[in-house]
């Protein structure tokens, strides 16, 4: 028997969660039980991570044993430099770069498996699980840990510059600044950028993470799982819109250009890249976490008129969406103030996805330990609708 076709499986509940839950009517997000308001501007990402991974934060001695283990992770298999280098000289884009250089760590023998023996990563003890569990946990740590360093290599490479060796020392937020430019990033930075990925560390079952989860749930391991993630979130729908969001910004100019420019854009039918959100009817509340740590970044130093040239066109946006789509309850992403919050940061628009990546690694991998500790295999139905009793004619050869 099959059930009633649910397109783009919009509101059907696929999984149980402990991770996030987003409720799109009020505007909320938690973080493994925190509001993201409350998480994000404190937190660090290796804390929201080992948050997701271990359903607690970390103690002093954990944390600085995930500290080591993530800068361990920063250093690439060579054979991952060269496969960067490759695609930097046929001109790949970061994010196309980014999942081949993900798929290439199994080279660094990370325990691709469940079941396999894990290297060693001294911040997961086998103790109390099982070793299937202990092996995605440590493939997990190693993943997140290459993220930074993987960007970063490709990005300088793609600019004719060398990787730059790694600082163990550095935070991972710290280090992806520093593993860009080679300069010591000052802490306003490291902590905007902070904020920054764990605002957008999980995220409910969004399309990379439900990918994620289907290649997890077919008894694969978390390398493929994430390539695959890495792979759906290049897509402008998804993680792929923050760099034409800016572009609206910068197109636009000038304040009095705001209402044409958005309100031609609407008449031709194009969508406004930053606004509208499967599950949210309100405004995002990531938007509002990125929005204040913007506002603070900006007023400390920042291009104060590109930020408020940004709140017009967002204003312009919203009363435009709400003129044009009054059925429709379309208002601020995520997306709007990330690349904002990424701009005044310095981050070319090109590396806005896979900064967001950077973050959300965690959140994959957390909700791939989950799929393997409870779920089943992911298999929904299609709804026939080609043709029936076809006949093979010898005209078909
Ligand atoms: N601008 C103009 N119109 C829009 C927008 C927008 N940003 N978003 C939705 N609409 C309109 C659609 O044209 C459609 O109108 P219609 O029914 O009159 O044809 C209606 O709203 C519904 O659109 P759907 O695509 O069915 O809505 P869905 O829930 O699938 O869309 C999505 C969500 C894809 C995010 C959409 O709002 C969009 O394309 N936004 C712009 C891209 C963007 O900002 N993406 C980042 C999302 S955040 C993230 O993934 C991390």
């Amino acid at each position: 028997m099959t059930s009633a076709l649910v397109s783009g499986l919009d509101s059907v509940v696929a999984a149980t969660t402990r991770l996030s839950h987003v409720d799109g009517e009020r505007g909320e997000l938690l973080i493994a039980g925190f509001p993201v308001e409350e998480l994000a501007p404190h937190a660090t990402l290796e804390q929201a991570a080992y948050l997701l991974w271990h359903g607690e934060l970390p103690d002093a001695a954990a944390l600085a044993a995930l500290r080591t283990d993530l800068a361990v992770a920063r250093e690439l298999p060579p054979a991952t430099v060269a496969l960067l280098r490759a695609a930097a000289e046929s001109g790949a884009t970061p994010m196309d770069a980014l999942r081949m250089g993900v798929a290439s760590l199994s080279l660094a023998t990370p325990p691709a498996s469940p079941g396999e023996t894990p290297r060693a990563v001294s911040s997961v003890t086998p103790a109390h699980r099982p070793a299937a569990e202990t092996a995605a946990l440590a493939a997990a740590v190693q993943l997140t840990g290459a993220f930074p360093a993987l960007v970063a290599a490709h990005w300088r490479l793609r600019r004719g510059q060398e990787p730059l060796p790694n600082r163990p020392e550095l935070s991972p937020a710290a280090a992806f600044l520093w593993l860009l430019e080679g300069e010591e990033p000052t802490p306003e930075r490291v902590r905007a950028l902070g904020t920054y990925l764990c605002t957008v560390v999980d995220h409910g079952l969004n399309a990379s993470t439900f990918a994620a989860r289907v290649v997890t749930s077919t008894g694969s391991d978390l390398v493929s799982a994430v390539t695959a993630a890495v792979g759906a979130l290049k897509g402008p729908l998804h993680g792929g819109a923050p760099g034409p969001a800016l572009d609206t910004v910068f197109e636009i100019g000038t304040a009095e250009r705001a209402e044409p420019v958005l309100r031609a854009k609407l008449e031709r039918g194009e969508r406004l890249m930053g606004f509208g959100h499967r599950v949210y009817r309100v405004r995002d509340p990531r938007a509002d976490v990125l929005g204040a740590a913007a506002e603070r970044f900006y007023r400390e130093g920042g291009d104060a008129s590109l930020y408020s040239l940004a709140r017009h066109v967002e204003a312009t946006a919203l009363r435009l969406l709400r003129e044009k789509k009054p059925d429709r309850r379309l208002d601020t992403n995520v997306e709007f103030y990330t690349a904002l919050l990424l701009h005044g940061l310095g981050l070319p628009t090109d590396l806005f996805t896979p900064t967001f990546a950077i973050g959300r690694v965690a959140g994959w991998t957390a909700h791939c330990l989950e799929q393997l500790r409870e779920g089943r295999l992911i298999r929904p139905q299609a709804e026939y609708v080609g043709p029936r009793g076809r006949r093979w004619t010898a005209a078909n050869g």
